[in-house]
């Protein structure tokens, strides 16, 4: 089956109303600033129809790039109505920070080389050539500042110190880290009060959004918390780590950081741009490294505590995110595979729930606790493709065409149902409905 034409058009509308001119927001209201791997899937889906506007969406993420060569996950809109949200990062403490534009202090997860090289595959031998050239030194000097500042152990696996550097906020290891370790005392003191109502007052996204679709009152404290925290150390990521805050590593910010690597190595290749040894032999060790996620017992990957090394044994999409690393050998790809065809686990009729449908945190409705989104299917597909599982590939574009075409272009999709939930006319979930519908695959 192949998706309705006016299904491309209609996506291209949601682009189109969310264009800033310089880049896309993925949600008027709710997400006005730039976001990093937003722009990312939303360039590549531009890409097909204009892909000089796409390269646009790239550049101008580059604005946010720090001094050390971090891309930080948002770069906020000037608009005076986000003043609040500007002086809450307040990044400019920090002298790595850019003069021109106001960032938060943290990444999201790197799939910059992946955009440039799709949009690349759009422009003409010698362009592509050009536009290599133009991003290649932004794109390497982030790759090194995850290595340098992220790895500080040379270990091979890189750490994280928000959620939403893993843009999966709710995801199960770090809600576990998060009520485990970081609900502080004037926090706990605001769970028993039942302060819930008055922390909602100061939120933007359950003004928009149904409160059971997001973090609970508490969550949203500590997380404000963690931030305060991590602007008391100017996003220093020594001081930070000395004071020994959270600390995890994603198993899907690694996964996605090693197919990266290699887009990285692709692009250096074609403009015969030399790597710095070091570099390549720590990519290297990523792909290693990733192994130790592996638990042999429940036969799959797990983020881990980047002080203990204890896996989060909580399986959740970033497990299934391994796939589109691309690194994994095959009896274990195999082995992600069949949770996808397991009625109990991720096979629910509008897959994939972003929490396996038997485990105790499946909630349909709650953000990255149960529902499906349309970035983490695109990338699954990606995955499948490379180990050659062009049915399970075929189905999984289906399946997720057809929930966008049955229920709209939502931040979000209920797994068992498919309909929509969270901010509506969400860009990368248009971004990459463009893209599935634009890539057939032929068996
Ligand atoms: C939500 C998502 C995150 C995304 C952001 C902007 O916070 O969890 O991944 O980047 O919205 O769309």
């Amino acid at each position: 089956m192949e998706p309705p034409t006016n299904l491309i058009s209609e996506a291209y509308d949601v682009l189109d109303a969310n264009d800033q001119s310089s880049y896309t927001q993925p949600a008027a209201n709710l997400y006005p600033h730039q976001w990093l791997w937003d722009s990312c899937f939303i360039a590549i889906g531009l890409r097909h129809r204009d892909p000089e506007r796409a390269q646009i969406e790239i550049i101008s993420l580059l604005r946010g790039q720090w001094q050390n060569g971090m891309l930080p996950n948002i770069i906020f809109s000037p608009d005076k109505r986000y003043e609040r949200d500007r002086n809450f990062w307040r990044s400019w403490i920090n002298p790595d920070a850019p003069s021109e534009v106001a960032t938060t202090g943290i990444t999201q997860p790197p799939m910059l080389a992946e955009a440039i090289t799709r949009v690349g595959e759009m422009l003409s031998p010698s362009e592509r050539r050009d536009w290599y050239r133009r991003v290649f030194p932004s794109l390497l000097k982030y790759h090194l500042w995850l290595y340098n500042e992220r790895d500080p152990h040379g270990e091979g696996l890189v750490l994280q110190i928000h959620p939403w550097e893993v843009g999966m906020d709710n995801t199960p290891p770090w809600m576990t880290e998060l009520h485990e370790h970081q609900l502080n005392l004037w926090i706990r003191a605001a769970k028993k009060t039942h302060a819930e109502r008055a922390i909602d007052l100061f939120r933007r996204d359950t003004r928009r959004v149904p409160s059971n679709e997001r973090f609970d009152a508490i969550e949203a404290l500590a997380l404000f918390d963690i931030q305060r925290r991590l602007r008391r150390k100017i996003y220093d990521i020594r001081r930070i780590l000395d004071h020994s805050m959270f600390a995890i590593e994603d198993v899907g910010f690694n996964a996605i950081l090693i197919r990266n690597n290699d887009r990285l190595k692709a692009i250096a290749a074609a403009i015969h741009e030399p790597l710095p040894e070091e570099f390549t032999t720590r990519m290297k060790k990523t792909e290693q490294a990733f192994e130790e996620l592996w638990d042999p017992l429940s036969s799959n990957y797990f983020s881990r505590d980047f002080i203990t090394h204890k896996l989060f044994k909580d399986p959740s999409i970033g497990s299934l995110l391994a796939l589109y690393a691309g690194s994994l050998p095959k009896d274990k790809a195999d082995a992600i595979v069949s949770q996808l065809s397991d009625k109990h686990s991720f096979n629910s009729h509008f897959p994939v729930p972003s929490v396996p449908l038997n485990s105790s945190w499946f909630k349909p409705d709650n953000y990255w606790q149960g529902p499906t989104w349309v970035n983490t299917n695109w990338l699954i597909i990606d995955g499948l493709k490379r180990y050659g599982f062009l049915e399970e590939a075929k189905r999984l574009r289906e399946t997720t065409l057809n929930m966008v075409t049955s229920y709209g272009f939502s931040e979000y999709f209920d797994p068992n149902d498919g309909h929509a939930l969270g901010t509506p006319a969400f860009s990368w979930t248009a971004a990459l409905a463009v893209d599935l519908s634009l890539s057939p695959i032929r068996i």
